[in-house]
């Protein structure tokens, strides 16, 4: 669908998210034939950089970040002819600004505006006042906050203010990439449209759940912002969290965004209180040291900080959650994110109970059901079965498999791009309202106040392994294990 004409104005568009992603999704659609030529995409920064110099910068990202087959010459060229810049400073009030406003005449005042945040959330607040008071806020302006919106409860609630002093809720965006994933979305699909999961999904039949980001990377160049941030602040607060509330909320009233977003919200403020002092048992954190990843072996994370810097920033976590509620009872969620693990996969496990009673020899399993969100996305559910020939009644699991790509056949479009048309079309169905971001903060915040009073140790694990054996304790308590460790 085509989307109406916009001007998209990115802040921090030098930066490795512009380049990585936004450009690349932009470039999608419009490949796709989803935005009109008349549209203008506006890097600014503070770097002083001519059209034409940005235009350079963008075409280089293009060829390295959208796969060749996507690229076409006269599409490229297209597009770039699209691309414009203005050197702002965005936290000044002054002289910088004007070379934003020039840009606008009145002809664009009924165009769509979007303002991308892609700085450091501090200068969040400052932009929109300048925005503001260089009259370029429109009907038809929306703004896009990237993550992190703040680092504690307290920040993300100042940023939250300061944003909300000049815009309406309706029009802030505040963007978790996870809820742009085909996978993650298709998980309302999964629960709300297929009975034979969602007559089953609660405390009755699920023994507890597992949601895991692992990565292979590592921190490369971006440790200036990791070691400030960290996998609690990077993955769970956000990410994880927001998988975890669509895994476990009740059946919106409709898609709608407040419908949908309220029963998200109800899952944040059913999440049980971690105590400080329950810290230690229910949370665990890590950091990678040099090891192996596939053949190659890759540095520790202090060296990769280098200087010499000390650091007790963690790039692995686990965190047995609970959802007090009616439905899931004690059950407990299993949440895990790391650098540096052997390999790059996201995924639910879903565990359900044994059968009360075994009529066979056989050992039983209980089924299981994964939700692969990335890569070879797709659904898998283990079942006992007769093993074939043989004189009794022998029995083994084998799976279930649905593979998306051979279903579907179709490419999976990174999670920017339906993002950022959202943006432009004012939907804010897959976006995070203020008040879900700052009760996934209320919940994480305990965590972060304990492990600032090193209540518990950071755990080394070797590169390219699962993260510290601790990670393995905290389910062995209820005798389970890691995925990757079952059976
Ligand atoms: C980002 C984090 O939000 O998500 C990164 O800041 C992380 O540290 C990335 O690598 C992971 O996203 P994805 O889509 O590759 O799972």
């Amino acid at each position: 669908h085509m989307v109406d004409t916009f001007d998209y104005v990115v802040f921090g568009a030098t930066g490795d998210l512009t380049m990585r992603k936004l450009l690349p999704a932009l470039y999608h659609r419009f490949r796709d034939g989803q935005i009109p030529e008349d549209s203008r995409v506006i890097g600014t920064s503070r770097s002083r950089l001519s059209h034409d110099e940005f235009r350079d910068r963008a075409e280089k990202a293009l060829r390295r970040f959208v796969k060749d087959d996507s690229l076409d010459e006269n599409t490229v060229q297209r597009f770039l002819g699209m691309v414009f810049f203005a050197s702002v400073n965005g936290a000044e009030a002054e002289s910088t600004w004007d070379n934003l406003r020039e840009l606008f005449g009145d002809d664009r005042a009924d165009v769509v505006r979007v303002f991308y945040f892609a700085t450091s959330p501090e200068l969040y607040g400052a932009i929109c006042k300048n925005l503001h008071d260089n009259g370029l806020v429109t009907e038809k302006t929306r703004v896009v906050l990237e993550k992190p919106i703040g680092h504690d409860l307290e920040s993300a609630r100042k940023v939250n203010d300061e944003v909300g002093a000049y815009f309406e809720e309706n029009k802030v965006f505040r963007i978790d990439h996870y809820l742009g994933k085909e996978t993650v979305q298709n998980l309302i699909a999964l629960r709300f449209a297929n009975p034979v999961f969602e007559r089953l999904w609660d405390s009755d039949a699920i023994e507890h759940v597992q949601i895991t980001a692992a990565e292979t990377v590592g921190v490369e160049g971006r440790g200036d912002y990791y070691d400030h941030s960290g996998a609690l602040r990077d993955m769970i607060q956000n990410h994880l969290l927001q998988v975890l509330c669509l895994v476990a909320m009740e059946p919106p009233g409709s898609l709608d965004a407040d419908d949908l977003r309220n029963e998200k919200l109800k899952v944040l403020r059913a999440l049980k209180p971690i105590r400080e002092e329950d810290v230690p048992n229910v949370a665990v954190r890590g950091q990678y040291g040099r090891g192996k990843i596939g053949k190659e072996i890759v540095p520790a994370y202090l060296e990769e900080l280098g200087d010499g810097k000390q650091s007790d920033t963690e790039t692995f976590v686990a965190i047995r959650a609970e959802v007090h509620s009616w439905r899931w009872g004690k059950v407990p969620f299993y949440l895990r994110s790391g650098k540096r693990l052997p390999n790059k996969v996201s995924e639910i496990v879903v565990q359900f109970r044994e059968t009360p009673w075994s009529i066979f020899k056989s050992k039983l399993e209980a089924n299981r059901l994964i939700i692969r969100l990335q890569p070879e996305e797709g659904i898998q559910l283990s079942v006992m079965n007769k093993v074939p020939g043989g004189d009794g009644m022998e029995l083994r699991p084998a799976n279930i498999n649905v593979s998306f790509e051979q279903a579907f056949g179709a490419r999976y479009p990174d999670a920017y791009e339906r993002l950022l048309m959202d943006t432009v079309r004012g939907d804010p169905v897959l976006f995070m309202r203020r008040d879900e971001v700052e009760a996934a903060w209320t919940w994480v915040e305990p965590i972060l106040n304990a492990w600032k009073k090193n209540c518990s140790p950071v755990h080394h694990y070797p590169a390219g392994s699962w993260g510290p054996d601790a990670a393995r304790k905290l389910l062995a308590v209820t005798r389970n294990a890691w995925h990757e460790d079952m059976a």
